[in-house]
């Protein structure tokens, strides 16, 4: 076994028990499921984050993970590593354009006085996506229902704590916000001196960035939601814990409220109190009335 020295080709090869011993770690505390294929990505993340902090072998590495003392947060740090925080603004227009024509019309018909509206982005990144939402169901109260006085709470949750701090600061670059259709961009965002883009205090005050983990789920403690979505999340879990996942995802849905999924999560029969929603090139489902 080569030992891990300077340069990224020397780093220590895994043979299949350490291989099944990390994958195995990995799926009990987050769920990701790492294919044979992507040994080469584990070596490699592991390999430099060790580095990082001298840790010379994956043996001694798996130890310092379990320590009580530093483990913890080690472990925080790791999973931002393996984890894949691809995202950005207005990501995926389809579901976007189910939210504004389907469900929203659909939730105010149904209870035109709505005083609360909750949604939560579940896998949010560094939070692109739940001012998404935010922004287009904020847009709607203003210009369609003309309603000051329905609240809206969005909620964003992540296991990657370095992202949610990005989320949280809520400053982007320019790069960041070329999907930013001008009129969010002006309404939404300010520039500042530096030529990066923050989110307005007003929109930043309706949401909560959260740490969580969604096969830990039974342990959050929060008001059924009227609106979920879960988009490029659910791909790096088994099919088993994604039926556990949607499963608590229903459990966390008002009766009437929607689950939006990304268009390619293909789901067999995902539970039985969901009802398909037919939407061009999306993946979305309400939750039956009881
Ligand atoms: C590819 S991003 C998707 C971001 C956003 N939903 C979108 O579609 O643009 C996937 C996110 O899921 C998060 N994630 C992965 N496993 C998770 C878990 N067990 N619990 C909560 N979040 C998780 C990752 O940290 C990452 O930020």
């Amino acid at each position: 076994m080569a030992v891990l020295s300077g340069s990224l080709s020397c780093f220590e090869q895994m043979d299949d028990v350490q291989f099944n011993h990390w994958t195995s770690l990995l799926e009990k505390r987050t769920g990701m499921h790492l294919p044979k294929e992507r040994r080469s990505f584990l070596e490699t993340s592991l390999g430099l984050r060790m580095k990082e902090i001298g840790i010379q072998n994956f043996a001694a590495y798996y130890q310092h993970l379990q320590c009580e003392k530093n483990g913890e947060k080690e472990w925080l740090t790791l999973v931002d590593r393996l984890t894949v925080h691809e995202t950005r603004f207005f990501r995926h227009q389809p579901s976007l354009d189910f939210l504004e024509q389907i469900i929203l019309p659909e939730l105010f018909n149904s209870e035109p006085d709505r005083k609360k509206l909750q949604i939560w982005s579940a896998g949010c990144s560094t939070g692109e996506e739940a001012y998404t939402l935010c922004m287009i169901v904020d847009q709607f109260l203003k210009k369609q229902l003309k309603n000051s006085h329905c609240y809206l709470a969005v909620t964003g949750m992540d296991i990657s704590i370095p992202a949610l701090v990005t989320a949280r600061k809520a400053i982007y670059d320019r790069y960041k916000i070329r999907h930013v259709p001008g009129e969010y961009l002006e309404d939404y965002f300010v520039q500042q001196n530096d030529g990066r883009y923050q989110i307005i205090d007003g929109l930043k005050k309706r949401i909560c960035f959260v740490p969580f983990n969604l096969i830990d789920m039974k342990k959050t403690l929060l008001e059924p939601m009227d609106i979920i979505f879960c988009q490029n999340v659910l791909i790096y879990f088994n099919r088993d814990r994604r039926k556990q996942i949607i499963h608590q995802l229903v459990q966390r849905l008002k009766p009437g409220g929607f689950l939006v999924l990304g268009a390619g999560e293909s789901l067999n029969n995902p539970h039985p109190e969901l009802e398909k929603i037919e939407f061009p090139n999306s993946l979305a489902f309400s939750k039956k009335m009881l």
